[in-house]
């Protein structure tokens, strides 16, 4: 069976795919209002240090136990301890993650849709601050829309992910990406020559170390685990349709520094236009639904084509960033369905699609009629956000550098990093990054958590 996975074509195929998982909401709607809530630049700095320091180290464990293995990742664990009754079941842990993310990850994914269908009816064209905020409120909380909106953009992310590892992931990646980083450009571009938005370019490039607690390294490092797809599976997944041959230190670095850049062009893309807008930065999750429409429509007042243009090209870029997510969350589940029960690709798509679909309902409906359904005064879509990225993506992430940097025998992940020597270079930081995946990542995590938690 496992002679018959397929595999990414190349180094910039995985690049790409991995990227496109990387690059995601996280980049474009989580990071721009981290940044506005935890003081601007200094944020932003201490979110590169630790993206190179810590997220990479794990990045490149969950690479090594995906190639290593060459299966899915439920069973990848298994296969790696000889069956070792612990990593059977955390694996199942893998699978559990990425699918419930991608049922509220396509709600949110849903709402990009939603938006890129209005902007296209110019129904932005004359709004104003409130009337954008109103527009958002009462849209995410009627009952049906969002959730047609969801089942839509979740039932698109499935058909590529039907189409297999090569003819649907790699080939979707290969294209969307390239256009992802154009459109950012261009957005960046309309944003940074609005009038007032110079106060927004101040703002990232100015750091206030005032506003650094240890919360914001907690803050910082979690978005940036988040923002690389690390303790969700979907890396360890994508990891097995690597080549041998590949280089893992190039394609895992090429990765966490295209989502490192999408990351800062997508602040400076957003953070200018709001300042010029004048809207507060730190607005929470809602700051792109509630200001985007509202900023090009103020900006292209007497230009309606113009601004709705400018709209378009953001809600566009959105859903394609989203779409190669949400595609590395669901591939995690089918390949596990694949593999385990023999069921075709096909079948497994459609069983991810009514799981994700259904439950994401749930999620969509806890804006509007179940509102008032709340867990430990949560609402569905925000425990399942909360426990996701607060709590299981850790633990996950946990286990997996522990299990490298622990439980696989020095020599394998050796041999995994440097292609059994081969490599001279990796061969070289090899004892830096094993120390950063065996010390330095646990303990990152811990502190995260305890931070999470405690502070
Ligand atoms: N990294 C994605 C983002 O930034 C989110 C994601 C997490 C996707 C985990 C896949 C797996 O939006």
């Amino acid at each position: 069976m496992a002679s018959n996975r397929e595999k990414f074509g190349g180094r910039m195929a995985v690049i790409l795919a991995m990227a496109g998982s990387a690059i995601g909401l996280g980049n474009i709607w989580r990071f721009p209002y981290m940044v506005g809530e935890h003081g601007g630049a200094a944020f932003v700095i201490v979110y590169i240090i630790a993206t190179l320091l810590i997220s990479l180290p794990v990045f490149l464990a969950e690479v090594m136990i995906g190639r290593r293995s060459h299966t899915n990742s439920r069973d990848a664990f298994a296969r790696l301890s000889r069956h070792h009754p612990f990593w059977k079941g955390a694996g199942y842990l893998t699978i559990l993650i990425p699918t419930l993310i991608a049922c509220y990850y396509s709600v949110i994914g849903g709402w990009s849709v939603e938006y890129f269908l209005k902007s296209c009816s110019f129904a932005f064209a004359n709004t104003d601050p409130e009337a954008a905020s109103g527009l958002f409120g009462d849209f995410v909380s009627r009952p049906w829309t969002p959730v047609v909106m969801h089942l839509l953009f979740l039932g698109a992310t499935v058909l590529v992910v039907a189409g297999g590892v090569k003819a649907g992931i790699e080939k979707f990646s290969k294209i969307t990406l390239p256009v992802l980083f154009v459109l950012i450009v261009v957005i960046l571009a309309y944003s940074v020559s609005l009038p007032g938005a110079g106060e927004g370019v101040r703002y990232l490039l100015h750091p206030d170390w005032s506003e650094l607690t240890p919360r914001t390294f907690a803050y910082a490092m979690g978005q940036s685990f988040y923002s690389l797809s690390l303790g969700m599976g979907a890396i360890i997944t994508y990891g097995s349709y690597v080549s041998k041959k590949e280089n893992i230190l190039v394609t895992s670095t090429g990765t966490a520094v295209s989502d490192l850049l999408f990351a800062i062009l997508a602040g400076f893309a957003i953070m200018p236009a709001v300042f010029a807008a004048g809207i507060a930065p730190g607005a929470g999750p809602g700051l792109i639904f509630q200001s985007i429409p509202y900023v090009f429509a103020k900006m292209g007042a007497g230009l309606p084509v113009l601004s709705s243009l400018a709209a378009i090209i953001f809600f566009l870029a959105i859903i394609v960033a989203a779409m190669t997510s949400c595609i590395s969350l669901v591939e995690v589940g089918v390949s596990f369905l694949m593999e385990r029960t023999g069921m075709t690709r096909g079948r497994a798509c459609l069983l991810l699609f009514l799981i994700c679909g259904g439950l994401g309902v749930l999620c969509s409906l806890s804006f509007g009629p179940l509102s008032g359904a709340k867990v430990a005064g949560m609402t569905i879509f925000d425990l399942f956000d909360w426990t996701c990225s607060n709590i299981l993506l850790l633990v996950m992430a946990m286990l997996a550098v522990v299990f490298v940097g622990w439980v696989l025998p020095k020599r394998v992940v050796h041999d995994e990093f440097t292609n059994a020597g081969s490599l001279p270079l990796n061969d070289r930081i090899f004892p830096a990054v094993y120390f950063l995946i065996k010390w330095v990542a646990p303990i990152a995590v811990v502190i995260i958590f305890c931070t999470n938690f405690i502070l």
